[in-house]
């Protein structure tokens, strides 16, 4: 009795464990890699996870096994070598890769473009001959509304003109062709672009967020950073624009919602549609004023801010038309304005020093 009892469950783990998809997912212990593993995770996935660390900590993994009860697989992989990306295939047996992985500054992009070429473009290179030598051919790949360039119009579609203003724009460019080529040439590989808007907002326990080095470059964690008395002052870049209170507009969406488009876009993955694009975004811009007084609100304190002169490339107004992704991947934004506040203002407070 107990011994077919045992070989009951050994029969059933079996099966599920064949049911169960490995993702690797490049760049997870980052902002927007950390919040898909939690959603990978309870989704049922199970998780593999190869980040450089430059530009996160591992503590982010460590907070998300802690949070879910469940194991990720870490590897402390630099994808620039195209050595450690075949690596990563040898050693795990992975269905799809979701690739986060790669550098994020447009003002630095500016000041070391070679860096921003080798890691992300080249990096993404290799990872792509790894899968194809490995025969795993199906990716989701981070793009950004950066693809738009500075548009004259929102909201925008996926079929909106695309250009690049900054080396940083011109990778994501770049990736999002080479995908199209290598689409193109291979109709067995299932590829997922998908153009994030402005992510911000936090997991909302409090234990998974954002974590910039130094002076932060988005507007969110420099509100937090200034809520929470680590800097002055918010500088807002221009008041004189043509908008309702003259500061820009963006199209701001929580972080948890884009994680969970992740998992959509791999669903759809499985349907091998070939290659498919799709903006991630709320669809409602928010002026600066906006997000200023949202997070006043949410956190109950006034924002010390100071209106200065615009920062070049800014364009006035951007935000998506996300109906795509509703009607092809099932997905929708389902937070607000005043969840991204409150979450992103709960994970300062907890973690006032990051990590
Ligand atoms: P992040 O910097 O928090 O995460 C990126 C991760 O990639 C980091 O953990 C970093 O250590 C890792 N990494 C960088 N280079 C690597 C390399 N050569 N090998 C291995 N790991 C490497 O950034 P994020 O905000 O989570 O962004 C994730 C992705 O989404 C990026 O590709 C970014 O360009 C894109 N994106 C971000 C935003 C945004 O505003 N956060 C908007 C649009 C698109
Ligand atoms: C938002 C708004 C600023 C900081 C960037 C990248 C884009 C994508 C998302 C990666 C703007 C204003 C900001 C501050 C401010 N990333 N602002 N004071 O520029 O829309 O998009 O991040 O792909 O590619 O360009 O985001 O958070 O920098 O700015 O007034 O201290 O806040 O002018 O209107 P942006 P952001």
């Amino acid at each position: 009795m107990t011994k077919e009892a045992g070989t009951g469950r050994s029969q059933i783990i079996r099966r599920n464990s064949k049911m169960q998809k490995t993702i690797l997912v490049t760049g997870g212990a980052g902002y927007i890699g950390s919040h898909t593993c939690i959603e990978l995770l309870d989704a049922g996935y199970k998780v593999v996870v190869a980040d450089n660390l430059s530009n996160s900590k591992s503590d982010s993994l460590s907070r998300i096994e802690e949070l879910t009860g469940k194991e990720i697989q870490f590897h402390l992989t630099d994808l620039r070598s195209t050595n450690a990306c075949r690596e990563l295939f040898r050693k795990e047996m992975i269905d799809a890769v979701i690739h986060f992985a790669g550098l994020k500054a447009v003002g630095e992009s500016t000041e070391i473009p070679l860096a921003y070429y080798q890691n992300n473009i080249g990096a993404t290179t290799n990872l792509l001959e790894a899968m194809q030598e490995f025969g795993c051919k199906n990716v989701v790949f981070s793009s950004s509304a950066t693809v738009y360039g500075a548009p004259d119009n929102s909201p925008l579609t996926e079929e909106a003109p695309l250009t690049a203003v900054n080396p940083y724009g011109r990778t994501k460019l770049f990736i999002e062709r080479m995908l199209q080529d290598l689409a193109a040439a291979n109709p067995e590989w299932n590829i997922s672009v998908l153009r994030y808007f402005n992510p911000v907002g936090a997991h909302s326990s409090g234990e998974i967020g954002e974590d910039p080095r130094g002076i932060p470059n988005n507007l969110m964690p420099y509100i937090t950073k200034v809520a929470v008395g680590e800097l002055e002052e918010l500088p807002v870049f221009g008041s004189d624009y043509d908008t309702p209170d003259g500061t820009c507009i963006r199209d701001y969406i929580h972080v948890v919602d884009l994680a969970r488009g992740h998992i959509s876009a791999l669903k759809k993955l499985e349907e091998n549609p070939g290659l498919m694009v799709h903006n991630l975004g709320t669809g409602q811009g928010y002026s600066v004023l906006d997000m200023i007084h949202a997070f006043e609100s949410a956190s109950d304190r006034k924002l010390n801010y100071r209106i200065t002169d615009r920062r070049p490339g800014d364009a006035p107004a951007v935000f998506s038309d996300p109906g795509k992704a509703e009607r092809e991947l099932g997905w929708k934004a389902l937070l607000g304005i005043d969840d991204m506040c409150r979450d992103a203002w709960n994970w300062q407070q907890k973690n006032p020093a990051g990590y």
